[in-house]
């Protein structure tokens, strides 16, 4: 395609060798000024790619002033006709390095100061990028992933609209959405004392628009949730949020597949046709992780039972009391010195472990140890059969409360995966993890909080543990997971007004509380509701991905920095007295 305008024929990479002898006028920025004593070249670019133009004072002493003005990211306009280069002169790293243009006319449309900083330098601090962000987009880099982005929403908008999905916007002034992140707060003027919250997902309103008869429906949707940010969470991201009406569970699983598959082509990789699925019991037993990263194995394992009949009875005292224990075996690392081994205690205890117990499987057979004396020489045995042990290999484990042990264990196997080279970054595991319980204990909230969210419906076979055991009620619940990053969620929905008030008591949420906060979605379930469910993809996650860059800020145009500050027009900003005024607000601490 060429792009043309009132002011160019070309994009400056668009053009090639069918143009010789052609005239074109294209125009951009100054990318690089070469004065070669008596001759000028500048290579221009813009969205499309570079070009170079030539200025030679013989040929063309009008044009040749005008060069000589020029300097780096002028933005200019030039006309001539397309010539070939000299072949000794041949770039071939340009689309275009074969051809360039001896100008007959040249404009400069606007000039441009020093920049803040060289946009061809790769040691520029974020900070930096960040602060003059619209000179960053200008790098190669930011531009081609802005382009895989812009490619991945097309691709998602192209298949779901070819699946009869609707797009339909839903509104970003509303009440709250219960996803469990610290709502997004917005004063209202006319409404004194009252807030609206930002959606931290569209889930209430997709849920609403399958009670009004939509069917299929999805968005690209901006999302608000005032959490802890990180490489892969930003205070405002965006999803590709859908929502279908008469399907079950492998219905949605079914059509993400399809959409991803369409997604990952983009780049070269042909997902396979059935994706694993595994559940959540088993993510968390094998790799610690309900996101678990597939790509290499040092599958955890349990020993609790071997260790119940030793004499090791800090453990057996953590595993009485409702604690478990999990392993790992580590190859070839029997030689570690003692102060690599205590480095690796202490990489433990950073991720939350009390402590680590190690045994090593020495080269003449033996096995040390500091907790073998725990032990008879038939229970070590056996602790070495069940972990298939060879000389040179290391055995480490922990035993604690369940989520601590998943959680270091985990950690500890990917941070041996990275270090022993075991992951290959060209392979791909993208999986389904499904299962996922209903509802899990906050120890903050002293009550049973939703894994994912209130709206989700609990597996049938373990709906009356609701009331009576809700640690282990199952809900129909999925995550889409790609080489150990959560891409997605979703689960099948309430649509029984009973189900959904036994779900709020669960949560410990009294009567009024619901109605309060939910009245409307339970009064507009009294009205026909289909059986529903949905699915959201982070989309900022799955560009980064596909980008194999590791932090969502590389894919967003205008991303905040990890205070949630914006750090180029320096939003949060403070309010004036006035505004403040205006929205009933008096503030109580001081800022500058
Ligand atoms: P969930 O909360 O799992 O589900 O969010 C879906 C996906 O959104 C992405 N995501 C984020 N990306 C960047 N920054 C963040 N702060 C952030 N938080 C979440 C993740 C995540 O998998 N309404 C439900 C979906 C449903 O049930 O249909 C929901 O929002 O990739
Ligand atoms: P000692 O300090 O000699 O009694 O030995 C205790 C051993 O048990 C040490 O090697 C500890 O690392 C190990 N240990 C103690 N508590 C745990 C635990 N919760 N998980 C794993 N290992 C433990």
């Amino acid at each position: 395609m060429i792009t043309t305008t009132s002011m160019k024929t070309h994009g400056c990479g668009e053009i090639t060798k069918n143009e010789i002898g052609k005239e074109v006028t294209i125009a951009g920025w100054v990318s690089a000024v070469r004065d070669l004593g008596g001759i000028i070249f500048l290579e221009i670019r813009d969205r499309s790619g570079l070009f170079q133009l030539v200025s030679d004072p013989q040929k063309n002493p009008e044009v040749y002033d005008v060069f000589q003005k020029i300097r780096d990211e002028f933005v200019i306009k030039a006309t001539g006709i397309v010539s070939i280069r000299p072949e000794e002169t041949y770039n071939d790293k340009l689309p275009t390095g074969e051809i360039e243009v001896y100008p007959s006319s040249i404009e400069i449309l606007s000039t441009a100061a020093v920049l803040p900083f060289p946009l061809n330098a790769d040691d520029v601090s974020e900070d930096v990028r960040l602060k003059y962000r619209y000179l960053d987009i200008r790098r190669e880099e930011v531009l081609k992933n802005l382009k895989l982005r812009h490619e991945i929403v097309s691709t998602i908008r192209n298949y779901l609209n070819s699946q009869n999905f609707m797009e339909v916007e839903t509104p970003i002034l509303i009440k709250t959405t219960p996803e469990g992140a610290r709502d997004y707060l917005v004063p209202s003027r006319v409404q004194p004392g009252k807030f609206y919250a930002l959606p931290q997902s569209p889930q209430i309103f997709k849920q609403l628009l399958m009670v009004g008869g939509i069917e299929r429906y999805y968005q690209i949707a901006k999302c608000f949730r005032d959490e802890d940010l990180r490489a892969d969470r930003q205070p405002e991201f965006t999803q590709v949020d859908m929502e279908m009406s008469f399907v079950e569970q492998q219905d949605i699983m079914n059509m993400v597949e399809g959409l991803l598959r369409e997604v990952f082509k983009l780049v070269g990789y042909n997902t396979p046709q059935k994706l694993p699925v595994i559940t959540y019991k088993e993510a968390m037993d094998k790799y610690g992780s309900d996101r678990p990263d597939t790509r290499f194995g040092l599958e955890l394992f349990d020993i609790g039972d071997i260790i119940m009949e030793s004499d090791f009875e800090i453990i057996k005292n953590t595993l009485q009391a409702g604690g478990i224990v999990r392993a790992i075996k580590i190859p070839g690392i029997a030689n570690y010195s003692r102060k690599e081994m205590d480095d690796l205690t202490k990489l433990a205890i950073s991720f939350g472990a009390k402590a680590l117990a190690n045994i090593m499987y020495l080269e003449d057979g033996s096995a040390k140890s500091p907790v073998l004396k725990f032990m008879t020489k038939e229970q070590a045995d056996k602790i070495k059969q069940r972990a298939n042990a060879k000389a040179g290999d290391v055995i480490f484990f922990v035993a604690d409360k369940p989520k601590v042990t998943y959680d270091v264990m985990g950690r500890f196997r990917l941070y041996f995966g990275e270090k022993l080279g075991l992951i290959n970054p060209d392979d791909h595991a993208l999986l389904w993890v499904v299962d996922f319980p209903m509802f899990e204990y906050s120890e903050e909230d002293n009550r049973y909080v939703s894994v994912h969210h209130p709206f989700t419906m609990p597996n049938l076979e373990d709906i009356d543990k609701m009331e009576t055991d809700p640690a282990h009620c199952r809900s129909i619940a999925y995550d889409i997971v790609y080489n150990g990053n959560e891409l997605g969620g979703g689960s099948v929905r309430i649509h029984s007004p009973e189900i959904q008030q036994r779900v709020f008591k669960a949560l410990g949420l009294s009567d009024e509380e619901t109605k309060e906060k939910f009245g409307f979605m339970i009064n507009a379930f009294k009205y026909g509701t289909p059986p529903h469910a949905g699915l959201a993809l982070g989309l900022d996650r799955v560009v980064a991905l596909l980008a194999k860059t590791n932090s969502i800020r590389d894919v967003i145009a205008f991303p905040k920095n990890s205070a949630a500050k914006c750090l180029m027009t320096d939003a949060p900003a403070t309010a004036s007295e006035e505004q403040l005024r205006e929205l009933h607000l008096r503030l109580t601490t001081k800022v500058n």
